[in-house]
């Protein structure tokens, strides 16, 4: 069966009541309860991790190439500061789609920049909690071509 690991960053596990004009009214328990559900009907197995400590997601990161065949990460603040999140991503290479909830092309010039995009099958940004489930679908026909 396909593995595949969300990996939430900072301050995403106060969906639902963190700027819900932003971020939507979905909690964090909820969106993983649809992404369950979504991966019951990929047949997929799904592993999700939510961290706000930059150490502890490097750790899950170098990790990753052992637990999973691919990843969808939504790195949250971390994704335009961290090299170090970067750096663990070129050290144990996955493939994976990232995600935001938010476009960030909508908002402040820091949020334009990922230090992450450029290693990402493939960025979904701006459609909310749907966008995970269209990563997971397009990770899925990824990895497929792949084989
Ligand atoms: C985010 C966008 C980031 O700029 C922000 O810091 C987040 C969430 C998103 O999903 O839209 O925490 O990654």
């Amino acid at each position: 069966m396909t593995r595949i690991t969300v990996v939430n960053g900072p301050n995403l596990n106060l969906l639902g009541s963190r700027e819900p004009q932003i971020y939507g009214s979905m909690t964090m328990a909820q969106l993983e309860e649809m992404m369950h559900a979504h991966a019951a009907t990929r047949g997929v197995t799904l592993q999700w991790v939510q961290s706000n400590h930059e150490g502890e997601l490097v750790d899950l990161i170098q990790s990753l190439p052992k637990l999973a065949d691919g990843a969808i990460i939504n790195l949250g603040a971390y994704t335009h500061t961290s090299l170090a999140l970067r750096d663990a991503l070129l050290a144990a290479p996955i493939p994976f789609v990232e995600v935001h909830l938010s476009n960030l092309y909508k908002r402040e010039a820091e949020r334009q920049r990922s230090l992450t995009a450029d290693l990402a099958i493939g960025i979904i940004a701006g459609l909310g909690t749907q966008g995970y489930q269209l990563a997971l679908d397009g990770l899925l026909q990824n990895l497929k071509r792949d084989r």
